[in-house]
C-alpha cells in the first residue's frame, strides 16, 4: 500500500453546534472551535472533520444548505472560517469540510428559481415529476419518513427528496449541475481545506425510472436501501468528480458510503479509487431494521467483533478504512456496544482499544474521548432531531405507549450524540454562558474534560495513549499498516487480533465478559512488551493470558517470540 500523510493521523469529528459556544448565544461556533484547538492538539488530533457550517435554515442541522459559499451566522463568518483554517494549519492539523451534495435546502436560490420556473434551467437542477394516474411518481420512502415526493406549490409537479422535504435532491444527471458542484468544491479546496467527508453520496444515482418496488411497511412505501440496489452507474459521477476536483488538489476524501457491493470496493477506495477512504458502517448497521428503530436489536459483543473482523478481512488488500464507534447520527458507542456491566471507565477503554487498534484511520467523535454517554430523555419535548420525532411517531403507530416509545426511540436518537460537549463541572458543562440550544447530559459533573485531563487513568488519558501509539518509535508502523489477523474467533466475549508487521507483531486482546477469562494464544512463547493496558497489571505467561472482566491489553512482540 502506498503510504499517505494521513494514514498515521487520528481524525476528530466536530459537531460545531454543540462543541463550544464563544459568545453566549447557546450555540457552538467557529470561534469556539478556534479556542479549543489546543485542547485537540494536546489529545494528539491531526485531522478535523467539521459537520456543516454553511448557510442553512438548519431543518436538518446544517445538512440542508442554502449557500455553499457562505457560513451560517449561527456559526460565525467567513473570516472566522479563515481564522480557523490558519490556526489549524499552525498546529499542523488538516481540516475537512462536510460535502453535502446529494441535496441542498429548499431555501437555496437554485430551488427558489426552479419553483418559479419549473421548466426553466433551474428546474433541471432537481427532480420534478407529475403524478401518474393521480398517483405519486413512485412509492419510495424518505429516510425521515413519508413519501419522497412533495408538491411544488402552484404547479402540478412534485419534487424528490430522499431526506427531509426541506432537502430537495439535486439532479446529478444534469451536467450543468455537476459543473456547479465541482466549481464549489474547487473553491473550498483553493481556500485551504484539506478535503471532505462526503455526505450521503451513494444517493446521487437514482434508478433509471421512477418506479414502485415492493412495499416493506403498511404505508405501501419501500425503503431507500431497496431503491438504491436498482441504481447503476454511480461510478461515472464519482470518477468525474474526482478528476475535476479532488485529484487536482490531492484532497483527502472520506465517503459516507452505506451499502456498496464488495466487488465495487476497489473502485471506491482502492488505489486510484473515487475516495481516499470510507467509513466502516458494518457495526453501525448491525441489528438495524427496515421496520424502524423500534425493531432494532442492540449488537452483542460477539456480533460487534464479527462485524469488525469481516470489514477488516474484506478491506485488507483493498484500501484504508475509516473506523468509528459513533458519530452525530448514532447513539453514543459506549451506550450501544458495551454490556451493562461494562458501562464504566474500564469498559469504555476496552471498546476504545478494540476499534482504535484495527487497521484504518480512527475517527473520534467529539466527547467520545471522555466516554460521553447516551442521554436519558424524560420526554419527547427534549428532543430536537427530526429523525427521532418520526421514529417516536412510528413506535406509537405500532402500538407502543409513550414511555416505551421514548425508550425505544431514545436509545437510537441522534440527539444522544448532539448534546453539548462536557468541558467542565460548571453550569451547562462549561459549554456556554447562555442557554444551550439542546439540553446537556445531566452527568456532566461526573464526566467532563477538565476532570479527565487532570487524571492519569481517565478515558481521555487512555485515548491519548492510543493516539500516540500510531507514532510509536518501535511499533508505529505496525499500528498503522500491519495486517489484521483475528485469533480465538470462537471464544465467546473475547475479541483478539494480531496486527502483523515487518519483523514484529502486536496482539490486541479484550475481554467483554462479566467474568475473568484465561486464554492461550498459540505460538507465543516470549513475554512481549505491554504497550497498553486498561486495568492493573497484566497476568501473562507467554501465550497464556488472564484477563479481568472488561480488561484490554495491547502487547508488542519483536522478531522472535
Ligand atoms: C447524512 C448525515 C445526516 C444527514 C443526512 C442528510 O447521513 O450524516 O446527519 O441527516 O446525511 O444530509
Ligand atoms: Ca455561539
Amino acid at each position: 500500500m502506498e503510504k499517505k500523510w494521513w494514514h498515521k493521523k487520528t481524525a476528530y469529528q466536530i459537531y460545531p453546534k454543540s462543541f463550544y459556544d464563544s459568545n453566549g448565544d447557546g450555540i457552538g461556533d467557529l470561534r469556539g472551535i478556534v479556542e479549543k484547538l489546543d485542547y485537540l492538539k494536546e489529545l494528539g488530533i491531526g485531522i478535523l472533520w467539521l459537520s456543516p457550517v454553511y448557510a442553512s435554515p438548519c431543518a436538518d442541522q446544517g445538512y440542508d444548505i442554502k449557500d455553499y459559499y457562505d457560513i451560517d451566522p449561527r456559526f460565525g463568518t467567513m473570516e472566522d472560517m479563515d481564522l480557523l483554517l490558519a490556526e489549524a494549519k499552525k498546529r499542523d492539523m488538516a481540516v475537512l469540510m462536510d460535502l453535502v451534495v446529494n441535496h441542498c435546502s429548499d431555501e437555496h436560490q437554485w430551488f427558489k428559481k426552479a419553483c418559479q420556473d419549473p421548466d426553466g434551467e433551474y428546474g433541471k437542477f432537481f427532480y420534478f415529476q407529475e403524478k401518474r394516474d393521480k398517483k405519486l411518481p413512485c412509492n419510495w420512502r424518505s429516510y425521515f419518513g413519508g413519501p419522497v415526493w412533495e408538491p411544488v406549490e402552484g404547479t402540478d409537479k412534485y419534487y424528490l427528496h430522499v431526506f427531509h422535504k426541506k432537502q430537495p435532491d439535486l439532479n446529478w444527471e444534469n451536467p450543468k449541475l455537476r459543473q456547479e458542484i465541482y466549481k464549489m468544491i474547487n473553491w473550498w479546496l483553493k481556500k485551504g481545506v484539506a478535503g471532505f467527508r462526503i455526505d450521503a453520496i451513494i444517493n446521487i444515482k437514482k434508478p433509471d425510472t421512477f418506479k414502485d418496488y415492493p412495499a416493506d411497511r403498511e404505508d405501501g412505501l419501500c425503503d431507500m436501501g431497496q431503491v438504491l440496489a436498482h441504481a447503476h452507474g454511480i461510478g461515472e459521477f464519482l470518477g468525474e468528480m474526482k478528476r475535476e476536483t479532488f485529484e487536482i488538489w490531492d484532497a483527502l476524501t472520506i465517503g459516507e458510503v452505506f451499502h456498496v457491493e464488495e466487488a465495487q470496493l476497489r473502485e471506491f477506495v482502492g488505489e486510484g479509487g473515487y475516495f481516499s477512504s470510507m467509513f466502516d458502517f458494518r457495526e453501525t448497521l448491525e441489528g438495524k431494521s427496515v421496520l424502524g428503530w423500534y425493531d432494532c436489536q442492540i449488537p452483542t459483543p460477539d456480533a460487534y467483533k464479527r462485524c469488525c473482523f469481516e470489514s477488516q478481512r474484506i478491506m485488507e488488500d483493498v484500501g484504508y478504512l475509516s473506523n468509528i464507534i459513533e458519530n452525530h447520527d448514532e447513539p453514543r458507542g459506549v451506550s450501544h456496544y458495551l454490556p451493562s456491566y461494562g458501562q464504566n471507565e474500564r469498559g469504555k477503554k476496552l471498546l476504545a482499544a478494540m476499534y482504535f487498534m484495527l487497521k484504518g484511520l480512527p475517527f473520534i467523535y467529539q466527547g467520545q474521548e471522555l466516554g460521553m454517554e447516551n442521554k436519558v430523555f424524560s420526554s419527547i419535548e427534549e428532543i430536537d432531531d427530526i429523525s427521532t420525532k418520526e421514529e417516536y411517531r412510528r413506535c406509537l403507530e405500532v402500538g407502543y405507549d409513550k414511555d416505551q416509545a421514548l425508550k425505544a426511540a431514545g436509545h437510537y436518537s441522534r440527539d444522544n450524540a448532539r448534546t453539548p460537549f462536557q468541558w467542565s463541572d460548571e453550569p451547562n458543562g462549561g459549554f456556554t454562558k447562555g442557554e444551550p440550544w439542546l439540553g446537556i447530559n445531566d452527568n456532566y459533573r461526573r464526566i467532563n474534560a477538565r476532570e479527565q485531563m487532570g487524571r492519569d487513568d481517565s478515558v481521555w488519558a487512555f485515548y491519548r495513549q492510543l493516539i500516540a501509539l500510531r507514532e510509536h518509535a518501535t511499533y508505529g508502523d505496525t499500528v498503522v499498516y500491519g495486517r489484521t489477523e483475528p485469533v480465538l474467533e470462537e471464544e465467546r466475549n473475547i475479541m483478539a487480533y494480531f496486527r502483523r508487521g515487518e519483523g514484529q507483531d502486536i496482539l490486541v486482546i479484550g475481554n467483554f465478559d462479566e467474568e475473568p477469562k484465561m486464554v492461550t494464544i498459540a505460538g507465543i512463547k516470549e513475554q512481549g512488551q505491554v504497550l497498553l493496558n486498561n486495568c492493573g497489571s497484566v497476568d501473562m505467561d507467554g501465550g497464556r493470558i488472564r484477563l479481568e472482566s472488561c480488561q484490554a491489553v495491547v502487547i508488542g512482540y519483536g522478531k522472535k517470540y
